[in-house]
């Protein structure tokens, strides 16, 4: 989809007040608890403007109708390539990089969803649950009393199962860890370290394929480079790219998600100790723990290619909009007792996964891992606490995923 076309965002409407309109993202509060600015944006500003890095003013819907209708609604664009597109970052911009999944909208995107889904079906996900359990059990068996749950445990069991999926041998986990981190950071790096990471992944990736073409087997990147050689339903460009968009994807959310989820357990630990008497309760606990949990904020960021009547107000042709996943999952007008955590919560459903043409490729895998995680924590280790208190526990900064950088439990 081309511009839109109008005023750059940074001046479109606001004018002078720019200066006034509260930067975003928002600082979250201690224990990743969303920042105070959601309720009170849902409340009394439902669509109002916020500034982003870049210094682009976006419209930030909060509300739990918004933000669904703006993930489904296809006029807004993904395809945030025209000049004067709004950015959330200069430099570096993760969100606006060519040839993704991500950032692609109808008609390129459906046929590339397309070739990827089948991977990602309820029923080809099935068939990896007893090889997640069995990683996750002797990930777990081999740890001593003593461990990060985060280095130790919530990172290495993701990327082995990506690995899987992919059916790569194995990736360099310290350097894909490492370039990802950068990619994914919002302050705390310059934007030429971003670049150079993401060079660096290119690089690595684009060698990975070159030698998983001699022996393809029959994962995920079999398909996709069968569909670059065979069908030239992939571009060079597009398979070196969603090879590291599902690698990134798949690891770092699922692993934050579950270092947060752990800790919200753990402290107090009345959610565990529930867990470990109800097993049957996983299912259900994994969608709590995605609703209020989920260290992805927010959707990327869209731009509307027409005028949009949303429920609370109209977005104009060519504003930059951001869905607020936080905002929506804490809406106390869709879920009561909004900032509590109730394992056998019975929907509505969440928006942690996103929604529409865009929704989480990977959601269905995500969930099974998760569950099939917990299972195996409280299981075999039933007695698990944390090690230090959840007050001193080291969160991220400056970064778009939002989790402990470390949690040392004790079984
Ligand atoms: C707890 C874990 C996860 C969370 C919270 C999560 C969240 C999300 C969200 C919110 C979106 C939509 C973004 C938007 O509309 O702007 C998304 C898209 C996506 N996710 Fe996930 N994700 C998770 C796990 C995974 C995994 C395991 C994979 C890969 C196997 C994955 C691959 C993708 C891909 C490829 C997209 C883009 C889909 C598209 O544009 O059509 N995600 N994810």
């Amino acid at each position: 989809m081309g511009s839109p076309g109008l005023l750059s965002p940074r001046i479109r409407g606001y004018g002078p007040l720019v200066a006034e309109i509260e930067s975003y993202p928002f600082q979250s509060g201690p224990r990743g608890c969303p920042a105070h600015e959601w309720d009170a944006r849902r409340r009394d500003d439902p669509l109002g403007p916020v500034r982003l890095p870049s210094g682009d003013v976006v419209t930030l819907a909060v509300r739990h109708d918004d933000v669904a209708a703006v993930l489904i609604d296809p006029r807004f664009s993904r395809e945030l390539f025209y000049p004067g597109a709004p950015r959330m970052f200069d430099g570096f911009d993760l969100a606006a990089l060519p040839d993704t999944l991500l950032s692609m909208d109808p008609p390129r995107h459906t046929r590339m969803r397309r070739l990827l889904s089948g991977t990602f079906t309820p029923r080809q996900v099935e068939s990896w649950r007893p090889r997640v359990r069995a990683i996750a059990r002797d990930l777990l068996t081999a740890l001593p009393a003593g461990f990060d749950l985060v280095d130790d445990f919530a990172f290495p069991l993701p990327i082995q199962i990506m690995c899987d999926v992919m059916g790569v041998a194995g990736i360099d986990v310290a350097r894909v860890r490492g370039w990802s981190e950068a990619m994914l950071s919002t302050s705390s790096l310059p934007p030429e370290e971003k670049v150079a990471a993401a060079a660096e992944f290119h690089a690595y990736t684009t060698e990975l394929i070159a030698t998983h073409r001699d022996d393809p087997g029959d994962g995920l990147l079999a398909s996709m480079i069968r569909a670059r050689d065979e069908g030239d339903r992939l571009t060079d460009e597009e398979l070196v790219i969603n090879t590291i968009g599902l690698f990134l994807a798949g690891h770092e959310t699922t692993a934050s998600l579950l270092a947060r989820a752990m800790l919200r357990l753990l402290d107090p630990r009345d959610g565990y100790e529930r867990l470990v008497a109800e097993p049957e309760l996983a299912g259900t606990a994994v969608e709590e723990l995605l609703r209020v949990e989920s260290p992805a904020l927010a959707a990327f960021l869209r731009v509307a290619t027409e005028d949009v009547e949303l429920p609370s107000g109209t977005v104009r042709k060519g504003e930059g909009v951001i869905a607020g996943l936080a905002g929506a999952n804490h809406d106390p007008t869709a879920f009561t007792e909004a900032g509590a955590l109730v394992l056998d919560r019975e929907g509505p459903p969440h928006l942690a996964f996103g929604r529409g043409p865009h929704f989480c490729l990977g959601a269905n895998l995500a969930r099974m891992e998760l569950r099939e995680i917990l299972t195996v924590l409280t299981e075999l280790a039933p007695g698990l606490t944390l090690a230090v208190p959840a007050g001193e526990v080291p969160w991220t900064e400056g970064t778009l995923v939002h989790r402990p950088t470390r949690l040392l439990v004790r079984r």
